[in-house]
Order: C-alpha cells, then sequence, then structure tokens
C-alpha cells in the first residue's frame, strides 16, 4: 500500500513538473519571441555549445542550424588548439563554410565556444557572410574558464546593422540548473 502511495505521488510530482517546463516554455515563446521566426545557429568543436544549441531550440521552437566548417578541424585537441585555430586567430582568418540563408529570420541565436578569447572563426564567416542588416542576434557562449570576453562586441562589428543582445554564457555545458537558467535568460529578452 505504501509502495503504491509512492509510486503515486511520485507520478503527480512529474506531471507536475513536466506541465511547468510546458507552460515556461510557452511563456517563453509569448515574451519578447512572440510571433517572430528564430533560427539557432551554432558551432561546436566538442559538444558543449551544441547541447545548449538544443536547449535554447528546445525552449524557443526555432529551427536549429550547426555552422560547420568546409574543412573540418582535426579531432586532436593540440592539432586544432594550438596549430590550425591560433593560425586562423593570429591571421584574422574567416575559413569557408556550409552557410545558411538567415534572410527569413528575426532572431538569430548564434551560439559558440570561446577561442583565444573570442569567437571561433566558423562563426565570424557565418556573421560577416550573411545579411544581418534590420535583425537580431542573440548570442551564447560557452568556455572553458575564461568567460564571455567581447564577444558580443565582436559579433556587433562583424554583423553589420544587426541589434545583439546581452548574450548567455556558461563553463562547458553547465550544470544541472543550466535549463532553467536558459529559461530565465529568454524571458529577459
Ligand atoms: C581552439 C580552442 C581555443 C580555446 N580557447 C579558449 C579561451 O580562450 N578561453 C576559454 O575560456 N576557453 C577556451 N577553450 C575552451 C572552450 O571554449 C570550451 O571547452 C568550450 O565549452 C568548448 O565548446 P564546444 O564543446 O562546443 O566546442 C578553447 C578550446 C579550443 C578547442
Amino acid at each position: 500500500m505504501k509502495k503504491i502511495l509512492l509510486i503515486l505521488l511520485s507520478t503527480i510530482f512529474a506531471a507536475g513538473i513536466a506541465s511547468y517546463n510546458i507552460v515556461n516554455a510557452a511563456q517563453t515563446k509569448t515574451g519578447g519571441l512572440m510571433d517572430k521566426k528564430i533560427l539557432v545557429a551554432y558551432f561546436s568543436w566538442s559538444g558543449n555549445t551544441k547541447s545548449i544549441a538544443q536547449k535554447i531550440q528546445a525552449q524557443t521552437g526555432g529551427d536549429i542550424f550547426e555552422i560547420t566548417p568546409v574543412t573540418p578541424y582535426p579531432s586532436d585537441y593540440n592539432e586544432t588548439a594550438y596549430g590550425i585555430a591560433k593560425e586562423q586567430k593570429e591571421k584574422g582568418i574567416h575559413p569557408p563554410i556550409h552557410n545558411k540563408d538567415v534572410s527569413s529570420y528575426d532572431i538569430i541565436f548564434v551560439g559558440t565556444p570561446a577561442w583565444w578569447y573570442t569567437m571561433a572563426p566558423p562563426v565570424m564567416t557565418f556573421l560577416a557572410e550573411n545579411n544581418f542588416e534590420g535583425k537580431t542576434i542573440v548570442p551564447f557562449v560557452t568556455h572553458g574558464g575564461g568567460g564571455g570576453y567581447t564577444i558580443d562586441k565582436d559579433m556587433e562589428k562583424l554583423a553589420k546593422g544587426a541589434k545583439v543582445l546581452s548574450p548567455f554564457v556558461v563553463y562547458g555545458k553547465g550544470g544541472a540548473g543550466v535549463d532553467k537558467d536558459i529559461t530565465e535568460w529568454l524571458n529577459r529578452i
């Protein structure tokens, strides 16, 4: 009897949490994002930014797009970090990417790992090669301890004519409270 009661109570609790999340997501969508066409574009080398991008997509109901360089980065950390990524950073190289037409979107979430104190070079290409005139960019950054640097300002310089909002900045892929943190940030937009 005790066991049945326990199962019943935990089911009610789980259903409560689920409906809270749904209501919350709906509130997000009916806030500043209502009736807007949303794209969540991101680059991710080791999966952290991808994880955050998927959470933002789930909460906003937007489309999702992974920015990928035509020439993929090596899977070896040192080769990427101290080789090609460092060289691209130092020389200001915007590597060719598989691009996406953003013309039909109003709000574009742009996600990047912090790479050498700024956004990753494929994200620079994405911002420089698309027309963001009159659009809103919402940055999100994952990092390894250095924070968000001035990545939002760096984005502003590349995405001509865009309004760039305050970024969501998180260490790695975030902790247990990351979904709630994203919800609160989205509600502030
Ligand atoms: C090439 C490279 C450069 C990096 N530079 C920085 C940095 O300047 N500051 C920092 O805090 N983390 C740095 N990191 C760590 C990443 O920002 C961090 O692990 C991030 O969450 C990785 O995201 P991802 O899994 O989506 O690729 C760097 C990682 C790589 C591979």
